[in-house]
């Protein structure tokens, strides 16, 4: 699980040097390990209409979806201006992560010293939604 981790994270650190932030400046790189295995990245695109734009959680689900996958084993998310900060996922991304998770699902994200934090899905967003 911890090398799992540690390849999410670094592949959320890679993909966050393409994210298109050009009006907040908040870089945000993520990574899906699939039930499959495979990692899939997204990075956040912000659009001149700002409410156009996508996080890099969704961007991540997104590519795990189109590959094929269906299930969220872990998902690391890093951000911040120049330097990572904490960056937790917004709540839309909550709930889109809960889709493709269950409550022990992990969450890999980096404290404002860089250093792993984790969570499950169930601290995050307990008592979520989902249609039976
Ligand atoms: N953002 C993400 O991509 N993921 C998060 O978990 C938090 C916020 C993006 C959205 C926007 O492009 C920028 O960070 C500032 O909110």
């Amino acid at each position: 699980m911890k090398n799992d981790d540690e390849a999410l994270l670094e592949a959320a650190k890679t993909v966050r040097a393409y994210a298109h932030a050009p009006y907040s400046h908040f870089y945000v790189g993520s990574a899906v390990l699939d039930e499959k295995g495979r990692i899939h990245s997204g990075c956040n695109v912000e659009n001149a209409a700002y409410p156009e734009g996508i996080c890099a959680e969704t961007a991540a689900i997104a590519a795990m979806v189109a590959a094929g996958g269906t299930r969220i084993v872990a998902i690391a998310a890093v951000g911040g201006r120049q330097t990572l900060e904490a960056c937790t996922p917004c709540g839309g991304c909550r709930q889109r992560i809960a889709e493709f998770a269950d409550a022990n699902t992990r969450v890999v994200l980096v404290d404002d010293k860089g250093r792993p934090k984790r969570y499950t899905m169930d601290q995050l967003l307990p008592a979520s939604f989902r249609l039976k």
